[in-house]
């Protein structure tokens, strides 16, 4: 049977992200299906240090070596965010401090793995509000309006040669879409090292529509950005309303709508394969994903292309055979 890294690589890798738990149950189908890799949680700022001067490599270690010995490039996932960061580099700091915390953060990041071909470097930075635009964050707060050029910089000078990236969801909704080209444009202009967009696409087989996706990924190469899509899933209820009740399955309906979603969405991947470096999807098998969850604990969701036994699924096979 083709993989699906070789059926798609003339057009970009195709990446998972993962814990050691997936690395228990499904090695097999990652080493076999998958060209690139990003830490779900174990590179974060809190998993690599939660108290000041101790740093714990080793969950990561486990990750990154299996990628070396499987020959998965490696996506570094992420610097500045405001969820899962120890909240003991945001006490008693002056904006120099935390400047220099980062720098200290950032060169232990590097010195440990190498520098990384690419790298979140910020994350999730836009507010999802209509009234405002930046998310009010603690990074923000210390360091002022312009901190996102800042910390690229920072983290540019630790290193340089690491392709940069600024990472969100919502990335294709027009609101929040215009808010990071806002950002985008405003960093480029002012020659800030930003080189490439992730889109999340944290999506669902109800939208959104495959124009606002096309539109988003026109906006962000026509910046000239190396694109990501970075964590893909394509949940089956819409919006993630936590509201939704618990689909029933097994539901061959559902089922083909994500796999005609899948479809498309590939369609769409590959058109625009010159601007896009990878195609990572946010877990393995529909076992493991963290929509199981997020944002109902306990709700069950399907959003990737193997079952919970590791199985190809409907959605596996309609990206394979077009
Ligand atoms: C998620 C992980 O998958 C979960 O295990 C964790 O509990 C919370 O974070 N956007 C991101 C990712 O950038 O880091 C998040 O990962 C999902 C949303």
């Amino acid at each position: 049977m083709e993989t699906l890294k070789e059926k798609y690589a003339p057009y970009f890798k195709i990446g998972t992200a993962f814990e050691g738990r997936d690395l228990d149950r499904k090695a097999d189908l990652i080493r076999t299906h998958f060209n690139s890799m990003t830490c779900a949680n174990a590179m974060k700022y809190v998993s690599l240090t939660h108290e000041p001067g101790s740093y714990h490599f080793d969950r990561a270690d486990r990750l990154v070596s299996f990628a070396k010995e499987n020959q998965m490039a490696i996506h570094g996932h992420t610097l500045v965010w405001h969820n899962q960061t120890p909240d003991y580099i945001f006490e008693n700091t002056t904006p120099e401090q935390l400047l220099e915390t980062l720098r200290d953060h950032t060169q232990k990041v590097k010195d440990h793995f190498g520098e990384l071909a690419s790298f979140d470097a910020v994350n999730e930075a836009i507010e999802d509000k209509s009234d405002a635009y930046l998310r009010d964050t603690k990074w923000y707060r210390i360091l002022g309006e312009d901190y996102i050029a800042k910390v690229f910089r920072t983290i540019h000078e630790v290193m340089p040669n690491t392709r940069l990236f600024y990472n969100d969801y919502n990335e294709c909704y027009p609101e929040k879409r215009t808010k990071i080209m806002r950002l985008l444009k405003g960093l480029l202009a002012e020659g800030v090292p930003v080189s490439g967009m992730g889109l999340q696409s944290h999506i669902s087989i109800y939208g959104p529509d495959f124009d606002e996706i096309k539109r988003s990924i026109e906006d962000y190469a026509s910046l000239g950005l190396r694109l990501r899509i970075s964590e893909l899933d394509v949940s089956m209820y819409k919006d993630n309303n936590p509201d939704d009740p618990q689909v029933s399955m097994p539901n061959p309906e559902l089922m083909k709508k994500q796999a005609d979603y899948y479809r498309e969405l590939f369609k769409i991947y590959r058109s625009y394969a010159q601007h896009i470096d990878a195609v990572t999807f946010w877990g393995v098998a529909d076992s493991d994903s963290w929509l199981n969850y997020f944002p109902v604990p306990g709700r069950r969701n399907y959003p990737l292309l193997f079952d919970d036994n590791g199985e190809p699924k409907e959605a596996f096979y309609s990206i394979m055979d077009f």
